[in-house]
C-alpha cells in the first residue's frame, strides 16, 4: 500500500456506515457532496450530550448548563480558528448554508440594499444560492443579476467583470459548484468585487472540506457552510461576517436569548453573534460540529487532495472510456464531484441500477435547475468523493454503469 492508501484506510475505518452491505454488496458511497458519513467519533459525542449533558446554554445557573454553555461556546472558538476568523463574534450558528444565506439576504440585503441596487450571481449557484435573492429582489425592487457559465463550466470572467459595472451592491458565489465540481477563483472575484464597492458572500458548501478556508485572507464579507458536509450533524452550520456589518444587521428571528431587555413598548437586542441566535438553539448540533471540525482539521489537507485528485482522474479515466457517456463541466480547478450521462438513458433508470450494485450516487438536478437548463438536460448523475473513497470505490462505479448501460440499451 501506498502511504496516502495507507493513511485514507486509517481514515475510512471511523465510519461504521462503511462496513454494511447494502442490497448484499459493498457499499460504495459517492454521495458526500449531498452529506457526509460520519465518524464513530461524532456519534459517540453527540451520544455522551444528549445521556449525561443536556442542559440548556446562555441562561442556566447550575452545573450542567455551565457546562453545556461552555461546551458550546467552545465550538464557536473552534469555527473561528478553523476559517482564520478574527473573532468568535463573527461566527453565527444556523441551521445550515441555506438559512445562513436567508440571514444575509433578510438583514443585509432586505435592509441596506434599495430600489434599483443590484445583486450578482452565477449560474452554477444552488438554489439556495438563487432563490433568496429572487425574494429579497422582488420585495425590494432590486435587479438580480447572473454571470454565465462557459461551455467547460468554469464562470465567464470576462462576463463576470461586465456584470459588476452598473449598481451591484452584493455579489453571491459558491467556493465549488455542488454538480460540477468547478472551483470558481473566488479570492480575485472579491478583489473585483470589492473595487466596484460590492459586498461578496462565499457559499462554502462544498469547498469546506477541500480547501483551507482562511476568511481574513479571501477577505470575504459573509460566508456560510453546513455541518453536515464537514462530518457534522445534520441542522446546524455556520454564518461567517464581518462584524462591522453584522453589527449593523438587524435581526433576522427573535425571541429568547436575543435581547438585551424586553419592555413595553421596545426591545433592545442583544450583541453579535447572540442577536442572530434566538430562541433555544440545535446544542447538541454545536458540540458535536466542534467533534467534526476538529476531526477534519487533523487531516492533512496536502493529502487529502492528492488523494481525492487520484481518485477523480482516475474516474473520469475510466468514465470517459464507456461509449455514449457525456461527462459534465471538466474545468481544470475541481472539487472531487463528477456529473455524467449515458446517452439515450434516464439518469433516474440508470441511477436505480446502479444502486442495487451498491454504489451510492445523486441523480436528478441537484437543486441546480437553471445550470441544468443551460446545459439543456434534466438532470445527471452525480458523484462525489470523500476522505473515504479509495479505488475500489471507483471499480465498483464504473462497473455499476457499465452493467446499467448494458440493461438498460
Ligand atoms: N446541496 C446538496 C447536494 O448538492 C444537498 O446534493
Amino acid at each position: 500500500m501506498s502511504s496516502l492508501e495507507t493513511y485514507f484506510s486509517n481514515l475510512r475505518s471511523q465510519f461504521p456506515a462503511l462496513e454494511q452491505k447494502v442490497y448484499g454488496k459493498r457499499l460504495a458511497y459517492l454521495d458526500s457532496a449531498a452529506t457526509t458519513l460520519k465518524p464513530r467519533v461524532l456519534a459517540d459525542r453527540m451520544h455522551n450530550y444528549y445521556l449525561y449533558e443536556s442542559a440548556n446554554v446562555h441562561r442556566g445557573a447550575h452545573y450542567l448548563a455551565d457546562q453545556g454553555t461552555k461546551h458550546f461556546e467552545e465550538t464557536r472558538d473552534c469555527v473561528a480558528r478553523f476559517i482564520n476568523s478574527p473573532s468568535s463574534d463573527e461566527i453565527i450558528f444556523v441551521k445550515g448554508t441555506t438559512e445562513g444565506i436567508n440571514l444575509v439576504a433578510h438583514s443585509f440585503a432586505g435592509e441596506f440594499l434599495k430600489a434599483g441596487d443590484e445583486i450578482l450571481i452565477t449560474d452554477l449557484e444552488h438554489h439556495a444560492n438563487i432563490v433568496p435573492w429572487q425574494l429579497i429582489a422582488k420585495k425590494n425592487k432590486l435587479n438580480l443579476k447572473v454571470v454565465r457559465g462557459l461551455e467547460n463550466g468554469e464562470l465567464d470572467l470576462e462576463d463576470f467583470r461586465k456584470k459588476l459595472e452598473g449598481s451591484v451592491k452584493l455579489v453571491a458565489i459558491t467556493g465549488c459548484s455542488n454538480t460540477l465540481g468547478y472551483r470558481p477563483p473566488i479570492k480575485e472575484l472579491i478583489e473585483w468585487s470589492h473595487a466596484k464597492g460590492a459586498k461578496v458572500l462565499i457559499d462554502a458548501a462544498q469547498l469546506v472540506t477541500q480547501k483551507k478556508i482562511d476568511v481574513q485572507d479571501l477577505n470575504c464579507d459573509f460566508l456560510v457552510f453546513s455541518g453536515h458536509k464537514v462530518f457534522g450533524p445534520t441542522g446546524i452550520g455556520v454564518l461567517y461576517g464581518k462584524k462591522e456589518l453584522l453589527q449593523k444587521m438587524p435581526p433576522y428571528q427573535s425571541g429568547g436569548s436575543m435581547i438585551t431587555e424586553v419592555c413595553f413598548p421596545d426591545t433592545t437586542f442583544n450583541d453579535v453573534p447572540f442577536k442572530f441566535e434566538a430562541g433555544t438553539p440545535h446544542i447538541a448540533g454545536v458540540i458535536g460540529l466542534k467533534t467534526a471540525v476538529d476531526f477534519f482539521s487533523a487531516i492533512d489537507l496536502n493529502m487529502l487532495s492528492a488523494w481525492e485528485d487520484q481518485l477523480l482522474n482516475e474516474a473520469q479515466k475510466k468514465l470517459g472510456e464507456i461509449p455514449g457517456i457525456s461527462l459534465y463541466g471538466m474545468a481544470a480547478d475541481k472539487g472531487p464531484i463528477i456529473s455524467f450521462n449515458l446517452k439515450g438513458l434516464h439518469h433516474s433508470d440508470v441511477s436505480n441500477i446502479i444502486d442495487r450494485e451498491g454504489v451510492a450516487v445523486r441523480a436528478g438536478h441537484h437543486c441546480t435547475q437553471p445550470l441544468m437548463s443551460k446545459m439543456g438536460i434534466s438532470g445527471t448523475l452525480r458523484a462525489s468523493f470523500s476522505i473515504y473513497n479509495n479505488m475500489q470505490d471507483v471499480d465498483q462505479l464504473i462497473f455499476a454503469v457499465k452493467k446499467a448501460q448494458e440493461m438498460l440499451s
